[in-house]
């Protein structure tokens, strides 16, 4: 088998064949070795779902103040409408509406949907889409688990029944005072729609319109993840990292902000469920103590809503000193 050449771009992978397939699965290896970030085509989702989820979240997004207000995410509950989130305790130039499950047990449990009563067709289009998502995030994260010589029910069983797995959507509205496409990592001035992170769960899944603004950091140099309507982007999360022990990495990215253009995205979220402990799977050398994703979810959480000092990152599970 030919090894795929490096790759100068984040790639794009048709899924179409993936399970068992020798060359996709070799083309989703170096994609999660390289880059940490991938966009796939040939997912199944019908465009017309997607053109639909198009519309629906501009339509959201443009009701009245007051009644996104009515349905507010809170620390209460963990769905709903929100504009004041931070991201390295800076605050995010963008608009969101968070949506999973009824949340029964656990942190976040009393979470429920809430549904903008005056949009009829909203509810089932994000759900459906949420549907979608989720059977597409598995499949690859069975193919995953393949690539790294791990059975694949290894990383599956964590996302049975009580799953936390979130769709997000986001309004990013024009700003004055833009950072620069090229802006290092912190910005010294301008602002950006989403400060630098890695998404904390297993895989995140993207629908995004046609403006450009995600990046993607690989080498110390940040790369624009190009729109395309027919995919959807792949990006790994810190879950991912620990149980392939940094074989594959989850991808610093962020969202520039535009001047004049707003932009709309739509990430799902694939997590585990708050029982799950993850740790490295079959490494000789772990380099993270095992984790439980309801207590590591839920610190991270709290910085979302006010400058709490530090962000819980996955570093801090590290074990400590390997150097020489
Ligand atoms: C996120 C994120 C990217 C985008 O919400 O975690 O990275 O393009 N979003 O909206
Ligand atoms: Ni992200």
């Amino acid at each position: 088998m030919t090894m795929p050449a490096i790759l100068d771009r984040v790639p794009t992978i048709d899924i179409r064949a993936l399970e068992g397939d020798p060359h996709t699965l070799a083309v989703l290896a170096a994609a999660c070795r390289e880059w940490g970030f991938f966009q796939v085509v040939g997912h199944g989702i019908p465009q017309p779902l997607l053109d639909a989820v198009h519309v629906q979240m501009r339509e959201f997004f443009a009701l009245p103040a007051a009644e996104k207000r009515a349905i507010e995410r809170t620390a209460a509950n963990a769905w709903g409408y929100f504009d004041r989130e931070l991201t390295k305790n800076i605050r995010d130039w963008k608009e969101i509406f968070d949506v999973g499950p009824a949340v029964t047990r656990g942190p976040g449990a009393g979470s429920v949907p809430q549904w903008p009563r005056s949009l009829p067709a909203f509810r089932p289009t994000v759900e459906s889409f949420y549907a979608e998502c989720e059977g597409v995030g598995r499949r690859l994260l069975g193919a995953i688990a393949e690539t790294l010589d791990l059975p694949p029910p290894a990383l599956l069983d964590a996302f049975g029944p009580g799953h936390t797995s979130f769709l997000r959507l986001n309004r990013y509205p024009p700003c004055e005072d833009p950072a620069p496409a090229d802006a290092p990592t912190m910005p010294a001035s301008g602002c950006l729609g989403v400060h630098h992170h890695t998404d904390a769960g297993a895989l995140t899944l993207l629908l995004q319109d046609d403006r450009p603004g995600l990046q993607v950091c690989r080498d110390g140099r940040w790369h624009l993840v190009e729109p395309r309507p027919d995919a959807l982007v792949v990006n790994l999360g810190d879950v991912v990292q620990v149980w392939s022990n940094d074989r594959y990495r989850a991808a610093l990215h962020r969202v520039l902000a535009d001047r004049t253009a707003t932009r709309y995205s739509a990430p799902f979220f694939l997590n585990p469920t708050s029982e799950t402990i993850y740790a490295p799977l079959g490494a000789a050398a772990p380099r993270y103590r095992p984790i439980r994703w309801g207590e590591f979810r839920a610190a991270r959480a709290a910085g979302d809503y006010a400058d709490h000092g530090e962000e819980i990152q996955i570093a801090h599970f590290s074990i400590a000193d390997r150097s020489p």
